[in-house]
């Protein structure tokens, strides 16, 4: 039988594990602090629900989705995304929240690519939507939600890419040109493009080959093209942006792979990843989507960040305090101590501290290997001395450092984080 895991997905166990449940936990957090509400949704959908709205000609309903039959005949898909599924959610039958709704989701995504560095066909997103706004600073806010969450995750080095991608007011007419000029530069395109531009001709803005990004370069231009409306919502979320205090950089050719998204579009690139796989997260608007689902009209924005993508940039940031060690590991010496060890954990993790203590009373040596391996910061050490005094000798694993203080005393402080 194969031990490993099925190819494109991973065994998350420590210390990797807990880099990861850190991200939730602050994807949790940053999203509260913004007033973004938990939202959660089925594993898998109606195949329909991604292909209406991924788009026929995306890569997700091209080649990606897993799709599968169940005992009732129903065609099913592991969900590649997290948009259209909340979108119907909120918006659908059972719904009772009110609009503006502003969710967030940290959940596993399935899409069956080629797995490589920052590409798995199981991988985790933080996403937030914002359902029923179609103002710029429902834009912005998301925009800088996702900043703000890749800040504190520890990431340095980002690039903010913005676009407007125009609506179904503006976007024909600049396609019909976009055709136009790819049909007239067609030989220059890589093979895959120059058979397929018709279908997405907007992809091919966004092909990471040289030769079409050298077509690309003398392309029209989307921003050349906004109808009113669109440039006005443009400049407005550009504004705020700046309000913010935001660094963007516009891009013209920046396009995203899913169909559903009008006017802003935008991505988080990070320099410490593959070229290929260098968004840590993108997202945009689709005020499209819902009506495409059979729903009342009502616009949208968000985004989705790539999890296993953000440790990866870290990891090549070299951003060490991801391992930081938490809690405190009690040993004890002697018999007598053991059940001393017991209540000390007790007070610890009463006062709340993370405390840990050996099953069974092991020799000396052997505690202090584990309290080493199971990645406490402190080790609390009760001998004979401390037994009788009322005392704990509290060791910082990192280096050595130690002191005996009384054990009341060593609850406060690591409660308190002052040691
Ligand atoms: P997306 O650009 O397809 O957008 O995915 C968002 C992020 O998920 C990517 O930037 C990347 O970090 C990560 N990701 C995508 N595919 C993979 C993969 N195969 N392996 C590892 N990471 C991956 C969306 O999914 C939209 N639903 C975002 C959105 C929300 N737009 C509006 N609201």
């Amino acid at each position: 039988m194969e031990l490993a895991p099925p190819r494109g997905t991973t065994d998350l166990l420590p210390p990797e594990s807990e880099r990861m449940r850190r991200l939730y936990d602050l994807a949790h957090d940053v999203a509260n602090l913004y007033g973004y509400r938990y939202a959660e949704t089925p594993a898998f959908e109606p195949t329909e629900l991604f292909v209406r709205t991924s788009g026929a000609t995306s890569d997700v309903v091209q080649k990606e989705m897993y799709t599968f039959q169940d005992k009732g005949g129903r065609r099913l898909t592991l969900r590649p995304e997290g948009t259209a599924p909340v979108v119907r959610a909120v918006l659908g039958a059972s719904a009772e929240v009110s609009l503006p709704f502003k969710g967030y989701y940290v959940e596993p995504m399935w899409r069956y690519g080629r797995p490589q560095k920052g590409r798995l066909r199981e991988f985790r997103q933080f996403g937030v939507e914002v359902v029923g706004s179609g103002l710029p600073a429902a834009d912005a806010e998301t925009i800088l939600l996702g900043h703000e969450y890749l800040r504190l995750a520890g990431i340095r080095n980002l690039r903010l890419e913005v676009n407007s991608l125009g609506d179904q007011v503006c976007r024909p007419t600049y396609r019909e040109r976009l055709l136009a000029y790819l049909e007239a530069n067609r030989e220059r395109l890589r093979d895959e493009h120059r058979e397929r531009f018709r279908e997405n001709p907007l992809r091919v803005l966004d092909c990471t080959d040289e030769s079409c990004r050298a077509v690309a370069r003398d392309a029209p231009k989307i921003l050349d093209n906004l109808c009113g409306p669109c440039r006005e919502h443009y400049d407005g979320v550009l504004r705020a942006l700046d309000d913010e205090g935001l660094v963007v950089h516009q891009v013209d050719t920046l396009v995203r792979g899913l169909d559903y998204y009008v006017r802003t579009a935008f991505e988080y690139v990070s320099p410490a990843l593959p070229e290929s796989q260098a968004s840590v997260g993108g997202g945009g608007r689709y005020d499209g989507l819902a009506e495409v689902l059979g729903l009342t009209p009502t616009p949208g924005v968000g985004f989705a960040l790539g999890l296993e993508r953000i440790l990866i940039a870290l990891e090549a940031e070299g951003v060490s305090d991801l391992d930081a060690r938490f809690g405190v590991f009690v040993v004890t010496v002697g018999p007598n101590a053991f059940p001393a060890g017991r209540e000390l954990v007790r007070a610890f993790r009463q006062a709340g501290v993370p405390a840990q203590v050996p099953f069974e009373d092991r020799p000396l040596n052997a505690q202090f290997r584990m309290a080493d391996r199971s990645g406490a910061a402190y080790a609390a050490v009760l001998g004979e001395r401390e037994l009788s005094d009322g005392t704990v000798t509290v060791r910082r694993l990192a280096d050595g450092v130690e002191e005996t203080v009384p054990r009341d005393e060593a609850v406060k402080r690591l409660a308190s984080g002052d040691v």
